[in-house]
């Protein structure tokens, strides 16, 4: 956006370097953030930091706004291939911007997997089933695998070094970097440009970190603020934010599904659309839509190949 920080009423050079020191670098950001977030972040007070606010949410179009406007916004929305017919069906047409999809599911079932192709399908043209933009990828596992990426380019006839390229990837090492890298990110890349943001696991750091009873409460308001902030980011930039999660074996489940989501509730209300996946037969992949405000439950199964993720042939 061409507008900068100090054409805001008010708003000269120092209170513009202490928004960007916050992190705040366009109107986007500052049209999304909640006031005492503004105010922590830059230290201005209270009646500045709703000034500018509303102003923000003024300029872009972004205060009560009729549901026709909504529908218009809405219709931005872009859909992503996830290179497997049948996972896209499932998904209503691919991943969505303005969303955030979570892929749920045990160790090796191919959340990463899925992530990496991604990656490269998000590249393609949007009349290709991409999205035409960059992907930031926050690697919380160390498992990001750029050989991988360049094989699965290869063989959906992109330019591998071009994919690479266009993948900003920010290793993350504990839950508050998690959660700055998420909060700082319009400062270090060009949001404009991003249509993909993955992070990969988005709990194993909160759950490493915060072990036992008494400190779940923290976890889950912590947690809660990040999944928000990447909701902030998926509608003020209109991207695709996609999630990984890890089940978890649930005792108390006698019939059915013996593993549940982790991350609670908090994670159940944040995520759009979420995905639990299994392994089926002969190395097949059977996901299943959990949870979703627009579409129907169903199921679909995929393979893991040199391409990424595929449909099953049979
Ligand atoms: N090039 C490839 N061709 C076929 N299968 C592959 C390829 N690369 C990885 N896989 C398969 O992908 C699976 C691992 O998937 P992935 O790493 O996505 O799991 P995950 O769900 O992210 O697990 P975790 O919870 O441990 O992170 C393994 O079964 C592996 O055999
Ligand atoms: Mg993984």
């Amino acid at each position: 956006m061409a507008d900068s920080l100090e054409s805001i009423p008010g708003v000269g050079p120092s209170t513009a370097k202490k928004l960007r020191d916050g992190g705040y670098v366009d109107i986007e950001s500052l049209a999304v953030a909640p006031v005492l977030e503004l105010m922590e972040r830059t230290g201005i007070g209270f009646a500045l930091a709703q000034r500018i606010i509303m102003w923000a949410r003024e300029k872009i179009g972004w205060d009560v706004v009729s549901a026709k406007e909504l529908y218009e916004k809405r219709s931005k929305m872009l859909r992503c291939t996830t290179g497997c017919r049948s996972l896209d069906k499932l998904l209503g047409g691919g991943i969505e911007t303005q969303s955030l999809t979570e892929f749920i599911g045990p160790y090796a079932v191919g959340k990463t997997q899925i992530c990496f192709t991604l990656c490269v399908t998000s590249q393609l043209p949007v009349d290709k089933g991409g999205l035409d933009g960059m992907v930031v990828y926050l690697d919380t596992e160390g498992t990001f695998s750029p050989e991988r990426v360049h094989q699965i380019a290869e063989h959906w006839d992109l330019d591998p070094q071009r994919v690479l390229e266009n993948i900003y990837v920010g290793r993350v090492y504990t839950s508050d970097h998690q959660m700055i890298l998420v909060d700082h990110l319009p400062e270090h890349v060009d949001m404009s440009r991003v249509k993909l943001l993955i992070v990969d696991s988005i709990i194993s750091h909160f759950r490493g970190e915060y072990v036992g009873r008494e400190s779940l409460a923290s976890r889950q308001q912590k947690l809660n603020r990040h999944l928000h902030a990447l909701a902030r980011l998926a509608e003020a930039y209109n991207l695709a934010v996609v999630v990984t999660n890890q089940a978890l074996a649930d005792p108390s489940q006698i019939y059915g599904n013996p593993n549940r989501p982790a991350g609670g509730n908090i994670m159940a209300h944040a995520c759009t659309h979420r995905i639990w996946i299994q392994k089926g037969k002969n190395n097949t992949r059977i996901a299943k839509l959990i949870d979703s405000p627009s579409l129907p439950e169903s199921v679909a199964r995929f393979v893991i190949t040199e391409k990424g993720i595929e449909d099953c042939e049979d």
